[in-house]
């Protein structure tokens, strides 16, 4: 149930938009993506997501559709052995797995594995990898036996600086500890570069592939999706694609008028363009959902945070809010104050699961409290009120508890969460942000500006490299501080 009546978005101002999202051309570049034709021109190339969930994608008339078809089959192959802890061509029991990614390599697995973390899953365990900073990857090597981990190396370019740090710090765990013992044979790529893992030195009968017209963000659908079939099982991962499958084909088929995905993508629209809104909070009230607001964050972000549009021409209007938020009712006690008499406006999109999923009928208190608490926040934050509640006698004038109303939000109920509704969910949320773009005119598939940081990073990090391999850091008078060091030496550069 998708409820946007506390947004003051009435019928003549939707059916205006819808015009509006007419006009952009919303029909042709739906069909677009559907048939798999051009969609991300300043990289030319298709965004082929939705053939990931297609149940027969072998079917498709997109020639791609056979090759998925034969991925999927790989994956699920390696993860239903996984799920017994077998790795093929490995003699060891596997009892642990490491997912090494980063951004959309690990934010939508790490979601979905939590998401689901209340069904049956089998017994080896999945743990994700995604900082740099060597604690995780320290803590993961200290707390599991290399003899029975399996490392699972998931980047689509297979160059992301991230990764290779922590599969170099990974491989020499294997090597150190089982010495004479390939530490490919507990190794897996998943990459759309198949010549990069290669040369890396992963096997090919442990290297899943998916295809360059997969976007990180969109990938989970694809051999990314590797540890939910670890943890799952194939029939969990089958059960999710169809989801996902089946808001496909509410999108493609529904008109605008009782298109889901359309509808909330001109509400963002709205309170983004019309009423010039900065940002959106995320505020699942199901600590399963707890990563929705992260996952949401590069899936929109990365796709609409754009200023030119899908030619390169300038934007003259603004295009993604910001997103952010956190599980409900944690945060009614971190950030609503600011959210009920902030001086900026900012839409809450409240997501709810109606039923308890849990089986436990004492958990039905906790979802009654958690339901009540979505509402009466969603209310309160639409509604004008004196509030009475808590009046002191100090001096703070009654201005202290008025409440202006008229902060919009949107509620979204799920009657269930498994992974069918997850998958419809998630889907919903990448063709809002498709809707959004085609209305904004950008590309939500391509991500140049996370290549400017990279690049300077890199060259600063080969800089750091360079000098504490020279011996300078070694050469500190007693009580320089390192900090010190790293400065003066940056100022020089
Ligand atoms: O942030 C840039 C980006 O390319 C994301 O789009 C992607 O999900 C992430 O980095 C990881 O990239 P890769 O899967 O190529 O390692």
């Amino acid at each position: 149930m998708f409820d946007y009546s506390r947004t003051g978005f009435d019928q003549q101002r939707l059916d205006s938009l819808i015009q509006l999202a007419l006009d952009s051309g919303l029909d042709e570049w739906r069909r677009r993506l559907f048939d798999g034709e051009e969609v991300n021109p300043s990289e030319g190339m298709s965004a082929d997501h939705t053939l990931l969930r297609v149940r027969r994608p072998e079917d498709s008339p997109n020639a791609l559709g056979s090759e998925i078809q034969s991925q999927r089959k790989a994956m699920m192959a390696l993860g239903s052995a996984l799920n017994q802890g077998v790795m093929p061509g490995y003699a060891g029991v596997i009892t642990d797995v490491i997912h090494v990614g980063i951004g959309g390599s690990v934010l939508g697995p790490q979601l979905i594995l939590e998401a689901l973390h209340n069904i049956d899953a089998g017994s080896v365990q999945v743990h994700f990898l995604s900082s740099a900073d060597g604690w995780r990857v320290s803590a993961l090597m200290r707390e599991l036996n290399p003899e029975t981990t399996a490392v699972v190396v998931v980047s689509k370019s297979f160059s992301t600086r991230e990764i290779r740090l922590n599969l170099q710090r990974l491989r020499t765990w294997l090597s150190v500890s089982r010495p004479g013992i390939a530490p490919e044979d507990q190794m897996i790529a998943i990459t759309s570069q198949n010549a990069r893992a290669l040369a890396a030195g992963f096997r090919k009968e442990n290297t899943l592939l998916f295809p360059e017209s997969i976007g990180g963000r969109y990938s989970l659908w694809s051999a990314v999706g590797l540890p939910i079939v670890i943890r799952y099982g194939d029939t969990i991962y089958l059960d999710l694609l169809a989801g996902a499958e089946r808001m496909d084909q509410h999108f493609a088929d529904t008109p605008a008028t009782a298109n889901l995905p359309v509808l909330a993508a001109l509400i963002t629209i709205w309170h983004r363009n019309i009423c010039g809104y900065p940002a959106v909070a995320i505020i699942p009230y199901d600590t399963r959902l707890r990563l929705l607001p992260s996952w949401l964050q590069q899936l929109d972000m990365e796709s609409a945070g754009k200023s030119v549009d899908r030619y390169g021409q300038p934007l003259e209007y603004q295009t993604s809010p910001v997103i952010f938020g956190g599980l409900g009712t944690d945060v009614q006690h971190a950030f609503f104050q600011a959210l009920y008499q902030g001086t900026d406006t900012i839409p809450v999109e409240f997501i709810g699961v109606v039923n308890n999923d849990s089986n436990d009928p004492q958990n039905n208190r906790h979802v009654r409290f958690q339901l009540a608490n979505l509402i009466g926040q969603a209310n309160a934050l639409a509604f004008a009120s004196q509030s009475q509640t808590g009046v002191s006698s100090g001096s703070g004038s009654s201005l202290h508890r008025q409440f202006s109303g008229n902060r919009p939000s949107t509620v979204m109920l799920l009657e269930t969460l498994d992974a069918g509704t997850l998958g419809e969910l998630l889907a919903f949320y990448e063709h809002r942000v498709f809707v959004q773009s085609v209305v904004w005119g950008n590309n939500p598939f391509d991500q140049y500006g996370v290549e400017f940081g990279k690049e300077l990073s890199t060259q600063v990090g080969e800089f750091l490299e360079a000098a504490t391999s020279a011996g300078d850091a070694d050469n500190l008078n007693e009580g320089d501080s390192l900090l010190d060091w790293v400065v003066t030496k940056l100022r020089k550069k």
